[in-house]
């Protein structure tokens, strides 16, 4: 019995959690599935959609000059080829890919 109100319970729990998961997917996961195609896995641009939109590497001296405030602004709206993402990401989403893009720049 004991046992059954358990799987009841992870089973609502679980219920709950999945919407709450796929809301607020991680940096790395959005980046993945969204940015890389253009950006490429380590930043560099270096991919047939990010030469076709001349992508800037994220190690670039003009982009290790962006503030954090620049890169979530220009997530949210867009800049030149690059798409806007407001409404599309939620806004602790573009936080959590921003983040992520900052581990891929050289400190
Ligand atoms: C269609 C290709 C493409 C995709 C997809 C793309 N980007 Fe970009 N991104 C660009 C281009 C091109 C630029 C350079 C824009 C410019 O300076 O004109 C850029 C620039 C940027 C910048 C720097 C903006 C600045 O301040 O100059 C950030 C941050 C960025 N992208 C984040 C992202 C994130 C996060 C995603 C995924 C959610 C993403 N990009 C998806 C093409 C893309």
């Amino acid at each position: 019995m004991k046992g059954l109100i358990g799987v009841a319970l992870i089973s609502v729990m679980m219920a709950f959690a999945e919407p709450i998961v796929l809301a607020q997917s991680s940096g790395v996961d959005i980046y993945k599935a969204k940015c890389l195609i253009c950006h490429a896995v380590d930043g560099s641009g270096n991919m047939p959609a990010g030469k076709a939109t001349k992508t800037p590497s994220f190690n670039s001296a003009e982009m290790l000059k962006m503030s954090d405030a620049d890169f979530l602004a220009d997530t949210r709206n867009g800049k030149g080829k690059m798409p806007a993402y407001s409404g599309k990401l939620s806004d602790q989403e573009i936080k959590n890919v921003v983040a992520y893009i900052h581990t891929l720049q050289k400190k």
